[in-house]
């Protein structure tokens, strides 16, 4: 916040002395340095090389311009030409105060809110979801929290793979081979049983090939016994499906399966045919990209030689029914990297059959979990590892360290601490990495105590409210001001006020390692604040200003931690 009124004084600055200037770069960051100051501008050296004016020079006027006495000492131009900003006690004193009394918590919401559609998880019907499909979950459902969070409205849209060509083995399989007390047991691995006996026979025998292409094409004229089969096999699978969201607590405004879009397919290649835009190449559909250097030898297909559509063709559909329902300014693909020529040819096809649209398309795309051994993390035997035994695993484990450590709790409380973390833990090692890095999981890593790990934040929380366990029903007063008297007091306050441009940056780049990263910083400062500041036993106005402190310490913890999906705990 304080920063962003920094920046708006700033631009205001400039443009008084260059009124057509772009000041939209013109920003105020952190200091890399402390020593140097709280915040720092490198924006007028780029400004002055293009308007041919000496850097120094340049900065001194805009400092003779700026108007920060309020909050700020005197500006420095240190260098070149950045401008250093240290703030002043009051100013931060009054962020608190206000802070303090609920009027805000460090951020501002837009006062545009933009829409956002955000298409996350998507999994396939008959296929169990596994850890690759967690990473999508986790971090769609996060962004959006985060979008949210800043005043955005957000659509979520779950883009479950609901048709295709596997539904014509499936079929086989349901009709030939199905296993109903094994279907009762377990649906997604009794559909998986299924899927891999037809998908080894059609290999072996043309026959059952020939079936499944039978079986696909009834199911596309729509005869009545095959979709009512289908119908089931994607009833069965959301079922599943919305177990695992339950317990991740996850959700979504839409679930609008591939299916939903299979009427305007016909018309999307008809169109795209009719413009020129698709060619016909052997008997299929292509749309070539000669003037994109990336895209020059990848030319995507939009119906291949049989007449079907495909994956390209029912995002493109998707796309289409997204602008029209919500006129979004910006639409967001969370899917692994293997996906991103995928969506490069979507984008630009898109963009070229639809030149007017003024959306963002994002592909936001993750790297792989590998397992300890560095290899595609599998079970020992070498399976997929499904999701819900890894939310098992988790919260045994979560359960085994919280009876480790706290005994005498109850069995229910401990249980309930364990879903807490363990779940946590989860979600939290899958955020606080580069999600473009692939990522090793660990049990050991992602449940310790100490580092940036959900159970390390989870507990400073804990610590937190147990100060105010101690109070007893004793009523504060929130302080007129805060006098910092302390380092350690001054440097919590001032990361506090951080927290807005942290989630700023979350969604620009839909990064949420960066707020990670923020909560873990949090948790370090407000433990050495706690450790060389009393909070109980000070007395008076400092003790009411440190109670202060912990509890917004407190509250954005728990904010940021709520935005990253994550519950908290009052004990551990
Ligand atoms: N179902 C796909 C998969 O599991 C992901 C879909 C992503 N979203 C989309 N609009 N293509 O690979």
């Amino acid at each position: 916040m304080i920063q962003l009124t920094l920046q708006e004084r700033l631009q205001q600055a400039v443009l008084s002395l260059m009124p057509a200037a772009d000041v939209s770069s013109v920003l105020v960051r952190p200091c890399p340095e402390p020593k140097f100051g709280d915040y720092q501008t490198n924006a007028l050296m780029g400004l002055a090389k293009r308007n041919q004016l000496n850097p120094r020079e340049f900065a001194t006027q805009v400092v003779e311009a700026l108007d920060v006495d309020d909050c700020c000492e005197p500006v420095e131009i240190a260098g070149p030409g950045f401008l250093n900003f240290r703030l002043k006690t009051v100013a931060i004193s009054h962020a608190l105060v206000s802070a303090a009394k609920g009027e805000h918590l460090f951020y501002r919401t837009a006062e545009v809110a933009r829409t956002i559609v955000i298409d996350y998880s998507s999994p396939n019907v008959a296929k169990p979801m596994h850890v690759g499909h967690i990473r999508s979950t986790i971090l769609g459902y996060t962004l959006a929290q985060a979008f949210r969070l800043l005043g955005h409205k957000v659509v979520t849209d779950n883009h479950i793979g609901d048709w295709g060509t596997q539904f014509g083995k499936l079929l086989v399989g349901w009709k030939e081979h199905l296993d109903q007390d094994a279907l009762a047991a377990d649906a997604l691995a009794e559909m998986e049983r299924l899927y891999k006996l037809v998908n080894s026979a059609c290999d072996e025998d043309e026959a059952v090939l020939d079936r499944a292409r039978q079986e696909l094409v009834r199911l596309q004229d729509g005869d009545e016994e095959n979709l009512g089969i289908w119908r089931e096999m994607i009833d069965l699978s959301r079922h599943q499906f919305d177990e695992i969201y339950g317990r991740l607590k996850v959700e979504f405004d839409e679930t609008l399966g591939e299916s939903f879009y299979n009427d305007r397919l016909k018309g999307v290649v008809d169109e795209l045919t009719g413009s020129g835009i698709a060619e016909d190449s052997e008997g299929a559909k292509v749309v070539y990209f000669n003037d994109q250097k990336a895209l020059k030898k990848h030319p995507a297909m939009v119906q291949k030689s049989d007449g079907a559509a495909n994956y390209t063709t029912t995002d493109l559909a998707t796309l289409e029914h997204r602008e029209k329902s919500w006129q979004p300014s910006e639409v967001i693909y969370v899917t692994d990297g293997r996906q991103q020529l995928h969506f490069q040819q979507l984008f630009a096809l898109y963009t070229r059959w639809k030149p007017q649209h003024a959306m963002k398309l994002n592909h936001v795309w993750f790297g792989a979990i590998l397992g300890e051994d560095g290899r595609p993390f599998k079970t020992r035997s070498g399976e997929i590892i499904r999701l819900s035994d890894l939310l098992n695993e988790a919260e045994q484990r979560a359960f085994d360290a919280v009876t480790e450590k706290s005994p005498d709790l109850s069995e229910d409380d401990r249980r309930e601490i364990a879903r807490v973390v363990g779940i946590g833990a989860i979600k939290y090692a899958d955020l606080s990495g580069n999600r473009q890095s692939d990522y090793v999981f660990s049990w050991d890593n992602m449940l310790a105590l100490v580092g940036n790990t959900a159970p390390y934040l989870l507990y400073a929380y804990t610590r937190i409210r147990s100060i105010f366990r101690k109070l007893e029903g004793e009523s504060i007063e929130p302080p007129a001001s805060f006098s910092l008297g302390q380092a350690e007091e001054v440097a919590l306050a001032k990361h506090l006020l951080r927290f807005g441009l942290v989630l700023e940056q979350v969604i620009d780049e839909c990064r949420p390692n960066f707020l990670c990263n923020y909560l873990y910083e949090l948790a370090g400062f407000f433990g050495s604040f706690y450790e060389n500041c009393p909070v109980l036993l000070a007395e008076g106005e400092v003790r009411a200003q440190r109670l202060a402190l912990c509890d917004l310490a407190g509250r954005v913890l728990k904010t940021g931690l709520e935005t990253l999906g994550l519950e908290t705990t009052e004990r551990m």
